[in-house]
């Protein structure tokens, strides 16, 4: 079987590397990936995400029995619906399913209406509406971009004065275009962050382990949000009962009602919660797997995950296994300055195998194709599954400590949460 992902970052990196590892698979490629995969004999496409006709062409051509798309942008473009007009198999939401991701306020109207656990909200397109609803409720308070924005969209306030500049910056500077041109506002939720991934076909799901991602770009949690530094699964400190709970209240409605609303969901379901005094709370749904989550989750995968993928797709039940021991952590490696602006061009340390394994984001070979380079705000990214945090973060850090260079920077705390 042949098989292609679309996306280039360290998330497809880990599930085109899973899918090529299933028996059955002879090729995988990746459209249009990045360089560092091709160390994992993985076959690199140069069609852009946003090029679906030329995408369903090369899948006709190559006789590839589905693909994977990775990014959020491509969903919400309606890349699965031009595969399935083109009669090709996509594994991913529609568009109109995917919207749980693209738009905030429609994820909003779902939870309301199916009585899914989330912070109060108010949704403006008015800057005086919004000014005068933050006055109301005081801080601390959430303002959120509608749409996407690379992660980038979501300020959480501490101070009144805040929360207005932010709303100011979205509906009236325009800071994130069209994106913003509508914001939510939500009260702010306490608790520990933590997110649970699903395969999903309909009201059919099969979990994931609980994963904790690192979304500020230092340690402690401090400085500006990122795609995420890093992250493990499972998270030891989220008990079965919590999971169990999150199961029943969010994931079974949630389907449930898209199902209603003439939407059926197929793809990974990524719910980001806070568990508050009064159980699990979404604080949003991404339509995608999250990345670095993927790059953790996948590795503890023990079941044919291409044969997983096929049976869901092909409407059938499937079994999925998980490694049930110990616990899988990654640290990501990324450029000086990110997520603001930073350099490219470092030369990249040799890749870690074996125990370690390395997923790369922003990676491209030199002009001579003897060095790998930094191409990216994400480089690479570093996985090892031991028997707890300490193991793995002793593992890790002692190899990151050797691959230090100038021009590359990575948190020194993944994991620690996990510790107290
Ligand atoms: P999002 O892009 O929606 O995941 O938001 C980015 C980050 O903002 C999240 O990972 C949370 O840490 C934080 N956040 C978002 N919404 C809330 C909320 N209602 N209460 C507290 N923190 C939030
Ligand atoms: N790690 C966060 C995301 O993928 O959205």
């Amino acid at each position: 079987m042949k098989l292609l992902v679309v996306g280039s970052g360290g998330r497809e990196h880990a599930i085109a590397k899973k899918l090529l590892e299933s028996d059955g698979v002879e090729t995988v490629f990746v459209a249009p990936g990045n360089d560092g995969m091709t160390l994992d004999g993985l076959q690199l496409v140069d069609i852009a995400i946003s090029e679906h006709s030329k995408l369903i062409a090369f899948a006709q051509e190559h006789d590839i029995a589905w693909t994977f798309i990775g990014p959020d942008d491509a969903l919400a473009a309606g890349i699965v619906d031009d595969f399935n007009t083109a009669g090709l198999k996509a594994f991913g939401p529609s568009r109109l399913a995917a919207e749980l991701e693209w738009s905030k306020d429609f994820a909003k109207e779902i939870m309301v209406k199916y009585q899914v656990p989330t912070a109060a909200y108010g949704t403006f397109s008015d800057f005086q509406e919004a000014k005068a609803y933050i006055l109301e409720k005081g801080a601390p308070i959430v303002v959120k971009a509608d749409g996407l924005a690379l992660g980038k969209g979501v300020v959480v306030a501490e101070t009144v004065d805040q929360a207005v500049e932010a709303a100011h910056e979205m509906l009236l500077d325009n800071k994130f275009g069209d994106s913003g041109a509508r914001v939510v506002i939500e009260e702010f939720l306490e608790g520990e962050e933590f997110s649970l991934f699903a395969f999903v076909n309909g009201d059919k799901f099969y979990m994931m382990p609980t994963a904790q991602d690192h979304k500020r770009a230092y340690d402690g949690d401090k400085g500006p949000n990122t795609g995420g530094m890093g992250a493990y699964a499972p998270v030891p400190h989220i008990s079965q009962d919590v999971v169990d709970q999150a199961v029943e209240t969010i994931v079974k409605p949630v389907l449930n009602g898209m199902i209603a609303e003439g939407r059926p969901y197929l793809g990974i379901l990524y719910a980001g919660l806070i568990l508050t005094d009064e159980g699990p709370k979404v604080i949003e749904f991404n339509a995608r797997f999250g990345d670095p989550e993927t790059q953790i989750i996948l590795p503890r995968l023990t079941s044919n995950f291409a044969q997983n993928i096929t049976d869901i797709l092909d409407q059938k039940e499937t079994t999925i296994t998980w490694l049930e021991e110990g616990l899988t952590l990654g640290v990501v490696v990324a450029s000086e300055g990110y997520p603001l602006a930073y350099d490219k061009g470092v030369v990249l340390p040799a890749k870690s195998e074996g125990e370690i394994v390395t997923y790369y984001a922003g990676a491209k070979f030199s002009a001579d194709g003897q060095a790998l380079l930094s191409n990216g705000g994400r480089v690479y990214m570093l996985v090892t599954t031991a028997d707890d945090v300490s193991a793995a973060q002793t593992r890790i850090y002692q190899e990151l400590d050797k691959q230090k260079r100038p021009g590359l920077f990575y948190r020194n705390d993944i994991g620690s949460k996990a510790l107290k």
